[in-house]
């Protein structure tokens, strides 16, 4: 009954509102879909179709001042230009339908941008062979750095071929830190050309993941300065140096890269490297696969697990360190390693020696990798197949920031379970109760379509609920979300803003992507005591039952100008099943960042994390206050902590407890302010930054710090409590550059073998 009445609400409004030209030129749902995204005002338009502001995408016409026009106007008539100073007032999606679209001048962002192409036929922007600039396209707002968020660059093709070897282009400049994303890119530049770069991060930066991404020539593929980041599926074809790491490249994990016919994969030769994990890659044609400096202290920390070579070598100082594949099983590990069942602060230094390790089979595929999942764009579906949640004629859908939506939108998600793909117009949809995902839902947003949770059912801390629930216990299917961003527009300490609780029938059927947590709350003005302005309970939260695999999502708890306590956890994980993250950034919740207890399978691809500024030196709110009254059986209580320690008595980083088969690939724990003056921390501000307690088969490779006093507590070993195994002092790693007064600290490798 629903779905015949939803078909017939949506094909009226398809035939309304779009031309037969442009339903011509693609086959992709989204160029075609009713565009109907809500931004900062009644005039502002979310969607912008390049075509519609004169790019001609001929391969001949020069586009650039018509594209730019698509990115910076407000609504496409006035010449008023976006400021791009909200994080998501202003968001614009500049759609690029198949073509290639000649630049002569380079391209700007701003801030809250999706540069989108067709996925069926990836657009071209191509530097013409006179292009005037130096780089094609300034991804990011201003000069890059720690509060750039919210770009995005995906389905599209950069190129230079045209442009002399010799000159000096950069296709991509994109230095910004979490929310972002760039997936699904080509750099197409020529073979031997010395003066073209693909991407290149610089400066103080701090991105998350950037994935499935291909390079073709080039003098570098991807010129790399960043505090973390993971790179998932890069494939890199006759470029002379793949990465050639910069002078701060503090905490990566390379996962799926493959380098051929190269002459070199790898370049940490500048000793910049703090630590970098390459997993699941291989070197074909490639004379040398990684190449490192002679270091004195932790700088060049290193991990390859399942690196398979024909015949590249891994070399140190110039010297063949490596010959041969790294098969799994084995891990080629440099840089500090605790292991056995030692609990000493006093690690054994290796330069480079391989070690018996294991992965769990849940996590993996037939030849030993770990399952990874490209975002889905559902361009297999055609328009008919896709349903605009506002767009129902059944069901008002406001996504307003006012309405309650909740109702509604459950009866369109049960109606088109196991049917269409729904698409979330971007606009902020608010939720009064718990919005179910039932198993065979598709649900897609556009430029961070926004679930925000309101009101009293949300409230009481002892007796939590979902904001989105994926799931019961016991179902299994395919449920998947894919740019959201959840938040609240209330103070709710009973709120999970996510709880999975289905199982995928296949790995990663169950999955999120480029869906991101902002919890900055309501006005603190509003509220009296640090309790009541607490904001949520917990970012997210896969139970027992679940399994699910979540790509590229940071979770904030406060914005840096809050004083107060925010949200208790961010990510909890309990499923048994098999766990895939890769790329998480989970910052400034009150008692934990991340918190994986009694699980099973999991594997973490780089975990980034902050402490709440306004704990540390000074503060009165002291752990686990103020929740005290309400923790769960998995929440650190801090009673290792004297009761006045309140440097101890911050929030862990990671905690992992009685969990086996955990395989962790970077933990990027960073302290930069604390106190309630927020004052910019220099050496041991936070005394402890992660816990293990009771468990078996661990793997936790690279495991960095700022400013922690010890990186490892661990208790279970040998009756030991609470015991520092891991000490910033035994693992100091050289000064960052911009971060002259911090002490950073390097573990590469911290294992339960048993
Ligand atoms: C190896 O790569 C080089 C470019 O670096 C290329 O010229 C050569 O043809 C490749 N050889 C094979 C066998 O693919
Ligand atoms: C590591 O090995 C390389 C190559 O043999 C050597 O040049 C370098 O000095 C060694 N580094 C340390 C810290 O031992
Ligand atoms: C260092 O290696 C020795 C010998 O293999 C081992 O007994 C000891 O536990 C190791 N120490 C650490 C901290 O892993
Ligand atoms: C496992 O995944 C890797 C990386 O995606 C792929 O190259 C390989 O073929 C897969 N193996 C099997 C047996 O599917
Ligand atoms: C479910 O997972 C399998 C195996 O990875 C994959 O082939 C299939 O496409 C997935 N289904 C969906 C709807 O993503
Ligand atoms: C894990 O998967 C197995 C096999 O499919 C199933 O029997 C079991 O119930 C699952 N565990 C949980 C906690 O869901
Ligand atoms: C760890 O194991 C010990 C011994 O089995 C037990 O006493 C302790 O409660 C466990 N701790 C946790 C946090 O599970």
């Amino acid at each position: 009954m629903y779905f015949l009445l939803l078909l017939l609400g949506l094909t009226g409004a398809a035939i309304a509102h779009h031309s037969v030209n442009e339903r011509a030129a693609s086959t992709y749902w989204y160029q075609s879909i009713k565009h109907d995204g809500l931004g900062s005002s009644k005039t502002y338009v979310v969607y912008r179709n390049v075509k519609d502001y004169g790019a001609k995408g001929d391969a001949i016409t020069d586009d650039s001042a018509a594209i730019q026009k698509a990115i910076n106007t407000v609504d496409g008539s006035s010449t008023a230009i976006r400021s791009g100073a909200g994080l998501t007032g202003q968001p614009a999606v500049v759609y690029f339908p198949p073509g290639t679209y000649l630049l002569n001048s380079g391209l700007k962002n701003i801030m809250g941008t999706v540069m989108m192409g067709d996925p069926t036929s990836r657009p071209i922007l191509k530097a013409g062979a006179g292009f005037k600039d130096n780089i094609l396209l300034i991804g990011q707002q201003g000069a890059g750095g720690l509060d750039t968020f919210f770009h995005e660059i995906k389905n599209l093709v950069l190129d230079s071929t045209a442009v002399p070897p010799a000159k000096s282009i950069l296709l991509l400049q994109f230095s910004v830190s979490q929310a972002c994303q760039l997936s699904n890119v080509m750099f197409n530049m020529p073979i031997g050309a010395t003066g073209h770069i693909g991407v290149q991060t610089a400066g103080q930066v701090m991105p998350l993941l950037m994935n499935d991404l291909q390079f073709f020539g080039g003098a570098v593929g991807y010129s790399a300065v960043a505090l973390q980041l993971q790179l998932k599926n890069w494939y890199f074809k006759n470029v002379d140096t793949a990465i050639k790491v910069g002078d701060t490249l503090t905490q990566v994990t390379g996962q799926g890269l493959r380098f051929e016919g190269c002459r070199i994969g790898l370049d940490a030769t500048s000793g910049g490297s703090g630590h970098f994990s390459l997993i699941d890659s291989t070197a074909t044609n490639t004379s040398t696969v990684v190449s490192a400096a002679a270091s004195t202290s932790m700088q060049g920390s290193m991990v390859l697990e399942n690196v398979i070579v024909d015949s590249s070598t891994v070399k140190i100082a110039e010297t063949t360190v490596l010959t041969g594949s790294v098969q799994p099983g084995s891990t080629w590990i440099r840089g500090n390693i605790y292991s056995g069942d030692s609990s000493t602060a006093t690690p054994n230094y290796s330069n480079g020696t391989k070690i018996t390790t294991s992965r769990p089979m849940a996590l993996v595929n037939g030849t030993g990798h770990y399952y990874t999942v490209a975002p889905p764009t559902y361009e297999e579906y055609d328009i008919s197949n896709v349903i605009n949640v506002k767009d129902v004629a059944s069901y008002k859908v406001a996504g307003d920031g006012q309405i309650d939506d909740t109702e509604s939108l459950q009866a369109i998600i049960n109606a088109a379970a196991g049917k269409q793909v729904l698409f979330f117009p971007h606009g902020t949809y608010i939720l009064t109760d718990t919005l179910f995902i039932p198993p065979g839902s598709r649900l897609i947003g556009e430029a961070w379509s926004t679930f925000s949770a309101y009101g009293s059912k949300f409230k009481d801390p002892k007796n939590l609920r979902a904001m989105i629930k994926i799931g019961n216990p016991g179902d299994v299917g395919v449920a998947q979300m894919t740019d959201f961003l959840f938040t609240t527009s209330d103070f709710l300490p009973g709120a999970v803003l996510v709880e999975i609780n289905m199982a995928g029938d296949k790995p990663g059927n169950v999955s999120g992507f480029n869906c991101h947590f902002l919890i900055t709350g309501a006005s603190t003005a509003s509220c009296k005591t640090p309790a009541a302005c607490t904001t949520a309970r917990l970012c997210a939260h896969f139970t027992a039952s679940s399994s699910a695999y979540w790509e590229n999502s940071w979770a904030t708890g406060q914005s840096g100008g809050s004083a107060t306590p925010g949200a208790a956890g961010g990510f909890l994980i309990e499923a048994v099943n098999g766990t895939w993250i890769l790329g998480l950034g989970t910052e400034h919740h009150d008692l934990y960042q991340l918190n994986i207890n009694n699980a099973k399978n999991v594997f973490l691809g780089l975990e980034q994390g902050e402490s709440p500024y306004w704990q540390g030196s000074g503060n009165t709110v002291v752990n686990p206050a103020p929740w005290t009254n309400a923790l769960l059986p998995s929440d650190p209580d801090f009673d290792w902590c004297a009761a006045s320690d309140v440097q101890c008595r911050m929030a862990l980083y990671q905690k992992i407890s009685g969990s086996s088969n955990i395989n962790l690939y970077g933990g990027a724990f960073w302290n930069f302010r604390s106190g309630p003056m927020q004052t910019i921390c220099s050496s041991d501000c936070q005394t402890n930054a992660v816990l293990y307690e009771n468990n078996t088969q661990m793997y936790s490779y690279g495991i960095s710090t700022i400013n922690d006093k010890n990186l490892v507590m661990e208790s279970g070993v040998r009756g030991n409590s609470h015991a520092i195994t891991v000490t910033q002092a035994a693992n100091s790693g050289d000064p960052l550059a911009g971060f002259p007064q911090d002490k950073p600290a390097i573990c590469a490798g911290y294992f339960r073998q048993s």
